[in-house]
């Protein structure tokens, strides 16, 4: 099995895509007050997430980072990634957001021009309706950020063909734009950590489970570019220790020195050097003390003219369906909702979509409606219902054949047509906001 992020269908197989690719289960208690989307499993699976957590519990800097391909106007789909950005923009985060052109040039035979026109005229300024702040936030363009460029090319030093293949079925038609472009987005990743951007430092991406073969590549690609491995170790003498090794080989007794006088200034005492080992051990270390360890090594190779980069996290929530069933899909318009839509073009589509609801209405009364199969309760539970308990009452009302979805629908058209008309002056109030938060370079 293999993850394709630019095929037309997706797995929705979340345990199997779980165990085949190691993705973790996501906990919503690592964090104080998890989201909605986090509560209600609709964030299923993250990669290095502890990280971030960590740093939300301590109130340390930490970043979000997102990317948009632009086709076709903005849905509920992409407003899924949003709402996950701007809950971790309200705890402090900062907020990159790029905007994929070059992927766009490379995978869907788009111009720069057209990508930007449709990222200003369609997403941009739905960002700052959602509630996007520009404190704090940039947008850029591939296209025109010469460091993700430069990091792409740079970093892929430590990546060969076979793994390209491996991970994402690259051949001999795979034009040389489209092997890049991987290598594009782990540019975009990776470069908010450099020391001009606020240096190492804790950042999530949230992301469809699509996205997962780029946030492999981009983690492999983090640690394989570290001069420094940090992990507990057994040595003969000292027995139990955390040690730093220097994965290069060049002036390593310098880099020992300079890693012992990082760890010294961040509190630990009697560290002991092995340099034929090309390690340093310190003894009253264990494996809770590696993500400030490694933070203080990471920093260190930043100053030094490395790349300190610490393993980015990333965040997998569940596809959102299409309203008629099967996939949701930017060029079906009545698969989705956009919110380019009116109120009543909205109200009209959520009036079509499909239910759980049975053959005949004494056979609901008696057997009650199937929610889980239903594309309504799953717009109440991505998008419109956001009080739990509101939620559970919904769900009741359905399961015990309380509700028909005649009047559950009346509920849901109520509901979509105010979010609309809410989104829409949100966005002529606020799309002025887009200028300053977006960057030419
Ligand atoms: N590849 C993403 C998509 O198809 C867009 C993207 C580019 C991205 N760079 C990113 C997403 C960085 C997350 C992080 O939609
Ligand atoms: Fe869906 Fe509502 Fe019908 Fe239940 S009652 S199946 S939630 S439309």
């Amino acid at each position: 099995m293999r993850i394709d992020p630019w095929a037309s269908q997706q797995s929705t197989d979340y345990a199997r895509l779980r165990n085949e690719f190691g993705i973790q289960a996501f906990d919503p208690e690592t964090v104080p007050e998890p989201s909605a989307l986090m509560q209600r499993g609709v964030i299923f699976g993250q990669r290095g997430f502890d990280l971030v957590a960590r740093a939300i519990r301590r109130g340390e800097p930490f970043g979000v980072l997102t990317g948009l391909m632009p086709s076709g106007p903005m849905h509920l789909g992409h407003k899924l990634v949003m709402d996950q950005v701007i809950w971790y923009q309200r705890l402090g985060a900062d907020v990159t957001i790029t905007v994929a052109d070059v992927e766009a040039w490379a995978t869907r035979n788009m111009s720069l021009e057209k990508a930007r026109e449709y990222a200003e005229r369609y997403y941009l300024p739905y960002y700052l309706a959602l509630g996007l702040e520009p404190k704090g936030a940039q947008i850029y363009f591939q296209s025109k950020r010469a460091s993700v460029k430069d990091l792409s090319w740079k970093l892929g030093r430590k990546v060969n063909w076979s793994t390209m293949e491996a991970i994402y079925g690259f051949g001999g038609t795979t034009n040389m734009a489209h092997a890049v472009a991987p290598l594009v987005q782990v540019g975009d990743i990776l470069h908010v950590q450099l020391p001009e951007n606020g240096g190492p430092r804790p950042v999530v991406v949230p992301v469809g489970v699509d996205q997962d073969p780029h946030i492999r590549l981009t983690r492999d690609l983090a640690q394989a570019n570290r001069t420094f491995n940090v992990q507990p170790h057994k040595d003969d003498k000292l027995g139990d220790v955390l040690g730093v090794f220097v994965k290069t080989d060049e002036k390593v007794e310098a880099w020992l020195a300079a890693a012992k006088a990082a760890l010294e200034k961040i509190g630990y005492s009697d560290l002991k050097l092995n340099a034929p080992y090309k390690a340093l051990y310190i003894p009253s270390g264990s494996a809770a003390d590696v993500p400030a360890v490694d933070e203080a090594l990471a920093q260190l190779e930043m100053r030094k003219g490395a790349f300190g980069f610490l393993p980015p996290a990333a965040t997998y929530h569940r596809f959102m369906q299409g309203l008629q069933g099967g996939k949701m899909s930017s060029s079906k318009p009545e698969s989705h909702i956009s919110l380019e839509d009116s109120p009543d073009e909205a109200a009209k589509k959520m009036g079509a979509a499909m239910t759980g609801g049975r053959e005949t209405a004494e056979e609901q009364r008696r057997l009650g409606g199937r929610a889980e199969e239903c594309m309504v309760y799953e717009t109440y539970v991505y998008h419109l219902v956001p009080e739990q308990k509101e939620l559970a009452k919904l769900y009741e009302d359905c399961k015990s054949g309380r509700m028909l979805c005649g009047e559950c629908k009346g509920i849901a058209k109520e509901k979509i047509r105010a979010f609309m008309k809410d989104v829409h002056e949100k966005k002529a109030a606020r799309e002025h906001l887009v200028k300053e938060i977006v960057r030419e370079a």
